[in-house]
């Protein structure tokens, strides 16, 4: 039976593009489908580039709130948090020993963020080897992640085929499944959304700091009365993407008939963002109000997880001779 793994960093709360780019898909796909599946949330990784333990746990919290008002049903995937199964350090070790320190170098995600980062720490540099751990450590065949992810797939790939060849058969060779670039969510200023930016719609927030992102985005400065092309506009392209196409009609039309400002497709695309994540909303306050709920899921959630770590380190630290 093939098994689904992804994993999600807790360097802030979820954005729109996040939640509709990488945690709906994956917990449709682990709804959906009888494989076994493991969505965890990657803390460790997001030490790197936060050592402030308050946020670490606060992101951390609100990171488990989303995927949990999202649907994810602990039940049937097992969902934990990463530093509770510390196995995976020692697993990351032994990869780091199989993996030519040349190779880590080309890593693309690292030279963006030694560009773009104060910190550069070497838990930055060797984050694949952690990544790869994250995924061999549960025997793992198919990983959905975004495009950026690709180079460290083929790295876990490559690091686990070359332990087999010299060790003898141990990992599983995962696949990754690659989202649709087509699909990236934009931000409030037109790029693709992204923490980095601050063109960020976060959806749980109280209403009145949501309204305001909403009413930052960027438009053209056409008058009410001229009639707009939808498709050039971010406030549509928002809207389209929370919503049906008929609701979608129906704002096209308003477009190019003139008449409405951006104040108003603004003040539109606030009330459907408000009614299309209601329900999500009410369960990630709910679960806001109620953290030790959330604590015990992933505790829970650790010790299956964690019973399935130690058989593949079991087998892994046979081959290395430990
Ligand atoms: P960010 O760019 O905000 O730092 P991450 O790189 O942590 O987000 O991405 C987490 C997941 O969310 C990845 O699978 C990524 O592909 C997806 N993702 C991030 N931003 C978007 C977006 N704007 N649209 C769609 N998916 C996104
Ligand atoms: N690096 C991934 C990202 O930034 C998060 C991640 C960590 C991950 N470990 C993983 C994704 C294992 C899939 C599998 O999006």
């Amino acid at each position: 039976m093939a098994k689904i793994l992804t994993g999600i960093q807790s360097t802030g709360t979820p954005h729109l593009g996040n939640i509709l780019g990488a945690i709906i898909p994956a917990i449709d796909m682990a709804n959906s489908s009888n494989e076994e599946s493991y969505l965890f949330i990657a803390n460790m990784h997001s030490l790197t580039q936060i050592k402030d333990l308050n946020i670490l746990n606060e992101n951390t919290f609100s990171t488990a709130a989303t995927w949990l008002s999202f649907g994810l049903d602990p039940n049937k995937s097992c969902f934990f948090r990463q530093s509770d199964v510390p196995e995976v350090t020692e697993l990351a070790w032994y990869l780091s020993c199989f993996f030519p320190y040349q190779r880590l170098k080309l890593a693309h995600s690292f030279k963006d963020k030694a560009d773009n980062l104060k910190d550069i720490n070497s838990g930055l540099f060797s984050y694949p080897m952690l990544m790869s751990a994250d995924i061999l450590l549960y025997d793992a065949n198919i990983v959905p992640v975004g495009k950026d992810q690709l180079q460290h797939l083929e790295m876990t790939r490559d690091v686990a085929t070359r332990f087999n060849n010299l060790m003898g058969d141990t990992f599983v060779i995962p696949e990754a499944k690659i989202q649709d670039d087509t699909k990236y969510i934009i931000g409030t200023d037109g790029e693709k959304m992204s923490k980095s930016k601050s063109n960020i719609i976060d959806i749980f927030q109280d209403d009145k700091k949501l309204r305001k992102q909403i009413m930052k985005i960027q438009t053209q400065t056409l008058s009410l009365e001229e009639p707009k092309d939808p498709d050039e506009c971010n406030v549509f392209k928002l809207f389209k993407v929370i919503s049906s196409e008929e609701e979608t009609a129906k704002l096209h039309l308003r477009y190019t008939n003139g008449g409405m400002g951006y104040g108003e497709a603004k003040e539109l695309l606030y009330n459907q963002t408000l009614n299309r994540f209601s329900k999500n909303r009410e369960l990630f306050f709910e679960l806001n109000a109620n953290r030790d709920k959330v604590e015990q899921l992933l505790s829970e959630g650790a010790l299956k997880a964690r019973k399935q770590a130690q058989n593949v380190l079991k087998r892994v630290r046979t081959r290395v001779g430990f």
